[in-house]
């Protein structure tokens, strides 16, 4: 557990005063109800009618959730602060709702030994949220030789991906997975067959042949999760595929799943609103690994998150600066920012449109089922007494249009600019401390 830097300006966490949230709607694993929520320390106190407290905030019309978890998240820390730093990373998370996120390890150098573990998880420490990481699966995200994942275990890394590449070596990730399950962790894949990817830019398809720029077909995500499927089959290995892009790859995790075998999956907000043709202009903002698929894709992988065959919705938020983002389509790095805007697009895209979620499915596949694959025990917990107050609050009928400032990011690559979205996050609660209140970050 990371110790959050306490403020006196904030209050909560050990400074002794109850906060009071009154007149919300709790909607947490357990279900919906109506109910007062008083926090003291790190802990929900009570949950119930007409409760009291030292300092209240009214938060009639709006929505108490378990705090949001992100289970990919890019925080460029070390080696590309320029880009982000855990810090700025976490202000963005907290400020989207999250209270915990799980940081990628193709940092600069990676994270692939209990060293860099253990300098990301201090770090972390003076957060905005709780920050965990992730490990390499392979020694610098090679794909070569397996990474020490015993020594990252052992401080509680509980999900290994070399992401940003997927580990090509079919032997190799089978040793990954049996060693994995050995020490009860997850093997989570970016799933690119690089020998199908090489020296593309975008989605293979009616837009790359109309910009003349190389594609790479969905096949290149699929073979490798139908490999894996097979692997994870094969070894007993837990098995979380990332940032899931076509209607082919949720087809067959829909039949892995339905079989037994422990697959889970995730995809990010790009892959539920965008598609290949904002590729049109030929702005870099819109290059991101996998690529934005086409209508069918996209369609197939917010219907997938709808009948909970991807259980996560994962923000891939991947800050770059905006002079890496203006280079050449070709040329710019893959990414785009997430963590601000997740929720909202959520709302927008999966409660409003054609998919007809609730708002309880969106925030089961933003909270308590990515803490679940994670093994994140303090968060996405129900809202009751005695449980951890990581919290959000939002107000669901709040439309704003997001803008292209980056929010608290360093980085600037926002993708929905101009969009129209209904959601806001209010207030953010990370072990007790009101970190976010009124939209605004204490730190
Ligand atoms: O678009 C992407 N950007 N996909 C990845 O897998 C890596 C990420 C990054 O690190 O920028």
């Amino acid at each position: 557990m990371s110790e959050v830097v306490r403020l006196p300006e904030r209050p909560g966490g050990d400074d002794g005063v109850d906060l009071l949230l009154r007149g919300g709607i709790v909607v947490d694993a357990t279900g919906e109800r109506q109910a007062d929520v008083v926090v003291r320390g790190r802990e929900v106190v009570a949950v119930g009618p007409d409760l009291s407290g030292d300092v209240e905030l009214d938060i009639r019309g709006c929505v108490v959730s378990p705090g949001l978890v992100d289970l990919h998240t890019h925080l460029r820390q070390p080696g590309r602060e320029e880009a982000e730093t855990i810090e700025s990373g976490s202000r963005a998370a907290a400020l989207g709702g999250y209270t915990a996120v799980l940081a990628m390890p193709n940092t600069t150098p990676a994270i692939d030994s209990a060293a860099v573990v253990r300098e990301v998880l201090e770090l972390g420490r003076a957060a905005c949220c709780d920050v965990h990481t992730a490990g390499a699966i392979t020694v610098d995200r090679a794909g070569e030789q397996l990474a020490p994942m015993a020594e990252m275990a052992a401080l509680g890394v509980t999900l290994f991906t070399d992401d940003g590449t997927g580990v090509q070596d079919d032997l190799l990730m089978r040793r990954a997975m049996e060693y994995g399950r050995g020490l009860d962790v997850t093997l989570a894949q970016h799933c690119e067959v690089a020998a199908l990817s090489a020296g593309t830019c975008m989605h293979e398809g009616e837009w790359s042949a109309r910009l003349g720029l190389p594609g790479q077909p969905a096949e290149a995500e699929e073979l490798m999760v139908m490999r894996d499927i097979a692997l994870a089959r094969l070894t007993g290995a837990r098995l979380h595929l990332l940032h899931m892009s076509t209607a082919g790859s949720v087809a067959m995790i829909a039949a892995a799943r339905a079989g037994g075998l422990a697959v889970t999956a995730e995809s990010a907000p790009h892959h539920f609103t965008l598609t290949d043709a904002c590729c049109a202009d030929y702005d870099a903002t819109f290059k991101v690994h996998p690529p934005l698929r086409g209508e069918r894709d996209v369609a197939a992988v917010a219907a997938g998150l709808a009948d909970n065959t991807i259980s996560a919705i994962a923000t891939d938020h991947a800050p770059h600066c905006p002079e890496d983002k203006e280079l050449p389509f070709d040329q710019a790095p893959p990414g785009m920012l997430g963590l601000e805007y997740a929720l909202a697009l959520a709302i927008t895209q999966l409660v409003d449109g054609p998919a007809g979620m609730s708002l309880a499915g969106v925030l089961a596949r933003l909270s308590w089922q990515p803490a679940a694959i994670a093994r994140m025990e303090r968060h996405g917990r129900p809202v009751a007494p005695g449980e951890p107050a990581n919290l959000c609050v939002i107000d669901p009928e709040a439309t704003w249009t997001i803008d292209a400032s980056g929010g608290a990011s360093r980085s600037r690559n926002v993708p929905y600019v101009g969009r129209e979205v209904r959601g806001k996050v209010r207030h953010t609660i990370c072990e007790g401390v009101l970190v976010v209140r009124d939209g605004e970050a204490q730190q």
